[in-house]
């Protein structure tokens, strides 16, 4: 004879999922264990053929509807699965000779004693949830033949969501909670409840039957609390690493406005439940079990399932087609300056209209060639001053001072770059250059700074890192960036909007400043390796040194990447945009959560999507706990050591640097992703 089945209900919900492990670990009986896809309670047409079909020895039915608040909107369909499936699979228990359990609730009774709820003492349930546990409690207890109705309290585990797995995550996302203390109860650990059904129940070789006689029990822990003094315990109970929760205030229901009532008082008694032998254990020895239990078990059945992590950057590859290319590198055995390098330069002045471009190793020391190859031009002095802006990367200041001039910092605006009013106040009579670092792809500012600099005599150079693809109106024209500036300069660093692994562009106006600056990028020697071995043989090894120079330019490897990339540039922003649109559209409800302005007349390349908030760094942890990993373009530069001497001279910068983040952005974020980060910012900004 086949070993007798034990069928049980709502597998995914917590107890369901106890008591599925606990009884498969039962010799002589066989466990089905049905989540709602295989058995949903809302079909009675599937409850009767399953149960017909398995011909359970008992049926533990541990579905339920238990969105409290929710069941207040929603009573048609938690009174089908709370009170009517019941009365279904009582039905079907009795035709298939099954003894049943069923799990039901505190919510039944009116919440306002003062002594523990006996099982005969009146109900009234406050709520559409405690109505319709109640209605499956009556049919079950006039249709069952064998039955125990367990009525619990207050569960938790370590799997699903519940009171305590959510106190966790607060405990590590806030350093203050609020939690009411006016409703007592006994916390319980689905793991007793799940091993007090097993003790109810008598496993013989062919056979399943109750232990006890058919009735109600009260199955919950001993002792009481208050839903705060939980929360406090839970929280005094662990010595997570990441905890950041100062402390947990309490607050009373009124404040607390739940869409259901709640009952106040909650305390079941268990005097029945000893009566018949089992033995139930205080609150907090239960909790502290569960969160021992919690240390052991493998993040995959710990808690809610993780979503995959969503980070501010990841490139995207065209991989075949970047290999082809470099493969045509490999096997005609040119990896290095020339040959790519030259057809990525001419496919880049195609592409923005620019008239000249060197394809360099970084766009770092592009921004170098900039600043040394307009100094020498132009006879600048050593400490003569170039303005730019202390919100971005420390290139831009580092390769003024390798030019040996000084960088002075003015502030930014709202859309995070140079201010022209700032910079017109910034300017010395030793002032010579302004280099205007476009934000995430946004000009900002850009066309009135250009003017100041025409107006000013000072050369313009415009660190383009973020810009590739970044247009401009030009009277009726939408130009691509650059067209202006004396010289402009470009990076296809790993993460940017056109990455290859680490190469950059600098774009001079002038013929002459193109012609020095590739000299320099190439020792200061006056013919490329590519251009001596085009012509071919002799004299192919003559060529002089005119200036110190340095190793900067490009190679081919790179500039093949970057051909493919090109091809797709368009594109891929236009879904830079589209995702940025998305998270404005998300963010336009919360003031709280600020975005960043991009001016009318420009079409971004879009870059970065950057918000400010006043509580950047607890965000910022906030998110990484929610498994969203966002960046912070850039830290205001006067903080660092070096460039103290600007400390207070851009309070707005300054400003910034405290409240921005740079929110995942890249191609491979689904718009679920997108909305994953704005529900999640949304949730968490400090309002
Ligand atoms: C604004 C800005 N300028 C310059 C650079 C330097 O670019 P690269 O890494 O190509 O030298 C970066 C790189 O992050 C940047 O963000």
């Amino acid at each position: 004879m086949s070993k007798p089945l034990v069928l049980i209900t709502g597998k995914n919900g917590q107890l369901g999922y106890e008591l599925a492990g606990l009884f498969a670990g039962v010799p002589d009986v066989r466990v089905d264990a049905l989540d709602r896809t295989q058995l949903d309670l809302t079909k009675l047409d599937l409850i009767r053929a399953k149960v017909r079909e398995l011909r359970p020895a008992l049926i533990i039915n541990a579905a339920a509807y238990t969105a409290v608040d929710q069941a207040e909107g929603d009573a048609a369909v938690a009174m089908q699965v709370n009170g009517i499936a019941p009365a279904l699979v009582a039905e079907e228990a009795n035709r298939v000779g099954a003894a049943l359990i069923h799990y039901s609730t505190d919510y039944v009774f009116p919440g306002d004693g003062k002594a523990p709820y006996r099982e005969t003492d009146p109900v009234h349930p406050q709520n559409v949830y405690g109505r319709t546990k109640l209605a499956g409690e009556l049919a079950i207890a006039s249709i069952a033949k064998r039955y125990l109705i367990l009525r619990t309290a207050w569960l938790y585990s370590n799997r699903r969501h519940n009171f305590m797995l959510t106190m966790l995550r607060l405990a590590r996302e806030r350093s203050e909670l609020k939690v009411v203390n006016d409703q007592l109860g006994s916390p319980t650990w689905v793991r007793d409840v799940a091993v007090a059904t097993r003790q109810m129940v008598q496993v013989d070789a062919t056979e399943i039957s109750l232990r006890i006689p058919n009735g109600i029990y009260h199955v919950t822990a001993t002792g009481v609390t208050s839903w705060h003094g939980f929360a406090d315990a839970i929280i005094s109970n662990t010595s997570d690493a990441g905890r950041k929760i100062k402390q947990v205030d309490a607050i009373s229901s009124a404040q607390y406005n739940a869409p259901a009532k709640r009952p106040a008082y909650s305390v079941l008694s268990h005097e029945k439940l000893e009566a018949a032998g089992i033995v139930t254990r205080d609150w907090q020895t239960q909790l502290a079990d569960c969160i021992t239990e919690r240390a052991t078990l493998t993040e995959e059945i710990a808690a809610t399932p993780k979503l995959p992590p969503v980070q501010v950057f990841v490139p995207t590859f065209r991989v075949d087609e970047c290999l082809a290319e470099i493969r045509e590198c490999l096997e005609r055995g040119w990896t290095g300056l020339g040959y790519k390098t030259v057809a990525f330069e001419e496919a880049w002045k195609r592409y923005t209209g620019l008239p000249h471009a060197h394809f360099l190793n970084s766009a770092t020391v592009g921004l170098h060639l900039a600043v040394e190859v307009l100094k020498r031009k132009h006879g600048w002095a050593d400490g003569d001053e170039v303005i730019t802006t202390p919100l971005t990367f420390v290139s831009d200041s580092h390769t003024i001072l390798y030019a040996k001039m000084k960088p002075v910092f003015a502030d930014v605006d709202e859309f995070l770059c140079l201010d022209a009013a700032d910079v017109t106040a910034k300017i010395t009579p030793k002032t010579r250059a302004v280099l205007f670092v476009g934000m995430g792809g946004n000009p900002g500012q850009y066309d009135e700074v250009v003017k100041l600099c025409r107006e000013r005599g000072l050369a313009i150079i415009l660190d383009a890192a973020h810009m590739s693809g970044t247009r401009m109106r030009d009277g009726g024209q939408m130009k691509h960036v650059g067209f202006d500036a004396d010289v402009t300069v470009f990076s296809y660093q790993a993460l940017k909007n056109l990455p290859t692994a680490d190469a950059g562009m600098v774009c001079f106006r002038d013929a002459a400043d193109d012609e020095v600056a590739r000299k320099l990028t190439w020792l200061g020697i006056n013919k490329d390796t590519y251009a001596r071995a085009a012509s071919q043989g002799s004299y192919m090894w003559k060529y002089d040194v005119e200036y110190v120079g340095y190793k900067y330019h490009g190679n081919s490897i790179m500039a093949a990447i970057a051909l493919v990339q090109l091809k797709y540039l368009d594109e891929d922003n236009a879904r830079r945009r589209e995702i940025a649109s998305r998270y404005r559209a998300g963010f336009a409800p919360h003031s709280n959560i600020r975005t960043i302005p991009v001016p009318p007349s420009c079409e971004s390349a879009t870059h970065l999507f950057q918000i400010r908030v006043n509580n950047r760094d607890e965000l910022m942890e906030a998110l990484n706990q929610a498994g969203i990993f966002p960046g912070v373009h850039y830290r205001d530069n006067t903080l660092y050591r070096m460039f103290s001497y600007g400390d207070g001279t851009c309070p707005r910068a300054r400003l910034a640097s405290d409240e921005i983040i740079s929110l995942p952005l890249h191609l491979r974020l689904t718009d679920a992703d997108v909305d994953r980060v704005i529900d999640e910012v949304v949730k968490l900004a400090a309002k």
